[in-house]
């Protein structure tokens, strides 16, 4: 059934579906691209900044790799919006503009982070799930190297909290 929409498409098959959900990724990290540094400049513990410059080294490799990935399925990656991403980013930078004590912010900010990995994460795995029913043995590898970062990143906010947390309950 066709409908109308800039972010619609007509989904008959499995390798639509995928197709579908590249796109979705390759917003979803393009946009990633212009909000890392962002949350780099607004973090406060180093330790945190390193996080997501670090973070935004391995984002433009998945850039990269999505193209890799829409190069094999013969798609262009551009033409959607990922709006779900638009949102978190939002919401993102509202977590950027708090004022208050510098460790209880950043952990405002792992808040985001974590929640944009978490997106991100649930993308990839859609897309490994498509790819592997279609038997895409290259793009599920591709994706599935993505889909460690993203996880990685994750883990090292986790921790980065847990030394925020302390140091914060010390200071209380
Ligand atoms: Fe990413």
């Amino acid at each position: 059934m066709k409908r109308e929409g800039a972010n619609m498409a007509d989904l008959s098959t499995i390798k639509d579906l995928l197709e579908n959900e590249i796109k979705d990724l390759y917003s979803a990290e393009k946009q990633l691209l212009k909000a890392i540094p962002k949350m780099a400049k607004g973090a406060n513990h180093p330790d945190l900044q390193k996080c997501f410059t670090d973070h935004l080294a391995e984002t433009k490799e998945q850039v990269a790799r999505l193209e890799e990935v829409a190069k094999l399925l013969e798609i262009k990656p551009t033409g959607k919006t990922c709006m779900g991403m638009e949102g978190v980013i939002k919401e993102g930078a509202e977590a950027l503009e708090e004022t208050g004590d510098e460790a209880v912010l950043d952990l405002g900010i792992i808040g985001a982070g974590t929640r944009v990995e978490h997106y991100e994460m649930a993308g990839y795995m859609t897309a490994i799930d498509l790819a592997s029913q279609m038997k895409s043995t290259a793009v599920v590898e591709l994706l599935q190297k993505s889909l460690g970062e993203e996880k990685a990143a994750e883990q090292k906010l986790r921790m980065i909290a847990g030394t925020l947390m302390k140091s914060t309950a010390a200071a209380a």
